[in-house]
């Protein structure tokens, strides 16, 4: 790779928080061929040449596991050579080292204070074939830029008068270890959508706000003239208080603010290295009249198509459906990240591994999971045990149950939505490794009961003061063990592996499951029976049976409301409607008082909550410590609504849709629901209405397909079908 032979480069002055910009002027002469720019960083850069952004990659070069992978970009820049050419690229803490690093991180160990080093490239080859390199080195030179300080949480500040310094600093090469550099493997974050205002407000404490209508992540872009030295001064939030004030309290230390200072010139600006999740600006400080057409939210996140959609007769649902979708574009920027807006913002396997599901439906993100999970295994630890968060910003720690379990989870899906086995291949080995690792965690080989975990986190039968539910943790533990141990397996068949003792193993842990938990009288909460009904650890149909019955009694017991926190709720109504409770499914789904998914819908929600209760009914917060009003866990249910209501199911034995599985389940208070699905085969569409005592159903397969309703079965060609019942 060409990029070896240049030299990492920093800064010769210490500019403390200002970003620096390095800079090479250089002639061309001849006619161009061709010119290929490589750039990465240690950091987060902007690259300029002749007064033009090379290329539209938002935070380049993305988040990754800094220890053991840096992706490197591609950038065609033949049209934008010119005979006398200056090349200016800016750099950024970002990612690498800005706050979102804790002093725990691990690849600290690996780099001293390289913070803010660039590294590029650039070949230049003529029409007679002659070749020209450009390569960061000591003859760069420097100088700060007008970015004095940007930080992923904080914001930015900008002073648009110090633009285009002189480059008369120096630069010193650095001693970085080029063996972490690696193709760009994920999706390049983009500005995928620009949002106008819908409102100015005036709040009751005497602030003036910009609505956006919508919670998002990314930041606003402003046209502004004014005065030499005038200061603008935003803040960004994701909701008001029950009084119609900007509230910030669950931004915890997060500071999401831009301070701008003008030039006197009228200018369009928006923040380089920081993002905000929002959908409220306020306008602490701003030069003169305000008009909203000076104001538009750009939505950042990585450049996924949209794929999927569904609708139905219920605008509530559809409502629901849309804030799923909001809420994978707020948290889809390069990771998937528990939320966009606090001091948080990073890749929490469970919350990852809970939705993979829905958001592969939504959006293609084969490629967006194929670049995290890689980073997955490589930072999985050397005892094969998983850590909490992809990149890997924390200290040692054993796997949590349902989090670590990502690792077999979130591959497998991605195999079946897109049927490429490519996934398998590159994760088979963490996988395994990992299954071995529980083995050796507890009082035996089959039995997932020691370790610190999450539980079923943020349930509502948790003790008051503690965000774990009442489920035991083992018996959630020694769950996920049985299913990952079984996904494993037939990832294993797919690639032709010998998986013999891993299916001994599966039965001993189902077994001791049996013993530990059914028999020892642990099924006592709606999440307990939830995993045991979807992962099929029962022993029989009787056993199954009564579990169904019992879960749906607790429902019955709750008022008809689910107690169930991250790791139960995804599998909940599936639990149901696989078991003979579908007409109570679509109870819970429908329902729109505290708790429900239509609890928020109804308070006004643009984005899904993290807390089933994250504003209370009076308007008042559930708490400021972990009150996300965009974190996309308890979205998974979409994958209920593409997978029972419109009944789109993959085949596991024809993975990608090759052949698809139609199980629509309808319901008295639904008259319609349409669905469908963009896959590697084609268009699949599912959608049904009613028509007095008739169903119609339609169906649009790409390959073949079998469809069953009530208690028939149909085998359908490629085409569209139409059946009515
Ligand atoms: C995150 C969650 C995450 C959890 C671990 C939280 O702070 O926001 O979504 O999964 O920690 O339990």
């Amino acid at each position: 790779m060409l990029l070896k032979q240049a030299n990492w480069i920093v800064s010769k002055e210490d500019w403390k928080d200002v970003c620096p910009t390095f800079c090479k002027q250089f002639q061309v002469d001849g006619a161009i061929k061709s010119a290929v720019l490589l750039i990465t960083a240690l950091g987060v850069y902007e690259a300029e040449l002749n007064g033009s952004r090379v290329g539209e990659f938002v935070l380049a070069p993305g988040w990754t596991d800094y220890n053991y992978s840096l992706q490197v970009q591609e950038y065609d820049v033949t049209a934008m050579l010119k005979e006398e050419n200056c090349l200016r690229i800016t750099v950024g803490r970002g990612w690498f080292n800005g706050r979102i690093r804790r002093e725990e991180v691990a690849y600290i160990q690996n780099f001293q204070n390289e913070s803010n080093a660039l590294l590029a490239a650039l070949k230049i080859i003529y029409q007679d074939g002659r070749e020209h390199f450009i390569l960061t080195d000591e003859d760069w030179s420097s100088c700060p830029s007008a970015i004095l300080c940007s930080d992923i949480y904080d914001g930015e500040t900008y002073d648009s008068r110090q633009e285009n310094a002189q480059p008369s600093h120096g630069v010193k090469v650095v001693g970085i270890n080029k063996s972490i550099l690696a193709p760009q493997r994920g999706e390049m974050i983009r500005e995928m959508e620009r949002i106008k205002p819908v409102s100015l407000l005036h709040t009751p404490q005497g602030d003036t706000l910009i609505d956006f209508g919508q919670n998002l992540a990314g930041y606003v872009e402003f046209k502004v003239k004014a005065n030499a030295g005038d200061q603008i001064l935003l803040q960004h939030a994701e909701i008001l208080d029950k009084d119609g004030n900007f509230y910030t309290g669950n931004l915890r230390t997060a500071k999401q603010e831009i301070n701008f200072i003008c030039n006197g010139e009228e200018q369009v600006y928006h923040p380089h290295f920081s993002f905000q999740g929002f959908r409220y600006v306020k306008l602490v400080q701003w030069p003169g009249e305000i008009s909203l057409d000076d104001f538009t939210a750009i939505v950042v996140y990585s450049n996924m198509k949209r794929t999927g959609d569904f609708s139905c007769s219920d605008e509530r649902i559809n409502k629901l459906f849309q804030n799923i979708v909001w809420g994978q574009k707020g948290n889809f920027v390069d990771v998937p990240t528990d939320c966009p807006q606090r001091d948080e913002r990073l890749g929490w396997l469970g919350d990852a591994q809970v939705f993979v599901r829905t958001a592969s439906y939504n959006f293609d993100v084969e490629k967006f999971f194929s670049k995290w999970l890689y980073d997955l295994k490589t930072c999985q630890y050397s005892n094969g045990s998983i850590p909490y968060i992809v990149p890997n910003v924390f200290y040692y720690h054993e796997a949590s149950a349902a989090w670590a379990d990502a690792a077999v989870i979130c591959p497998w899906q991605i195999y079946l939505t897109y049927g490429n086995k490519k996934i398998l291949e590159q994760q088979f080995e963490s996988m395994r490794r990992f299954i071995e690792y529980v083995k050796q965690i507890g009082s035996s080989p089959y039995l997932w009961d020691d370790g610190e975990h999450y539980g079923d986190w943020l349930a509502l039968d948790a003790e008051e003061g503690s965000y774990r539910g009442a489920t035991d943790d083992f018996l959630i533990a020694t769950a996920f063990f049985a299913y990952s141990t079984s996904l494993f397996i037939k990832a294993g068949h797919v690639l032709k592996q010998n998986m013999t003792e891993y299916e001994i193993l599966y039965e001993n842990i189902r077994k001791a499951y049996q013993e530990k938990y059914i028999d020892g009288g642990k099924l006592t909460t709606q999440t307990s029976l939830v995993l045991t009904l979807y992962f099929k650890l029962y022993r029989n149909e009787n056993e199954r049976a009564k579990m169904s019955d019992q879960l749906a009694a607790l429902i019955h017991e709750a008022g008809d409301h689910l107690t169930t926190g991250f790791v139960g709720t995804p599998y909940l109504l599936h639990a149901l409607s696989e078991n003979g409770y579908s007409d109570l499914a679509y109870k819970l789904l429908l329902r729109d008082e505290y708790p429900s998914w239509l609890y928020s819908v109804k308070m006004g929600a643009t984005t899904v909550w993290e807390h089933w209760d994250g504003m209370k009914p009076d308007g008042t917060m559930w708490s400021d410590r972990m009150n996300s009003f965009n974190h996309y866990a308890y979205g998974a249910v979409a994958d209920w609504m593409y997978g029972v209501m419109a009944g789109i199911q993959t085949d596991e034995t024809a993975p990608g849709f090759q052949h698809v599985i139609f199980r629509p389940v309808t319901n008295s208070e639904i008259s319609t629901v349409s669905a469908s699905i963009e896959t590697r085969q084609g268009r699949v569409s599912s959608s049904w209405h009613k028509e007095g005592n008739k169903t119609v159903y339609e169906f649009v397969v790409p390959c073949s397909a079998t469809a069953h309703i009530d208690d028939q079965t149909y085998e359908l060609g490629k085409g569209q079908h139409v059946i009515t019942v």
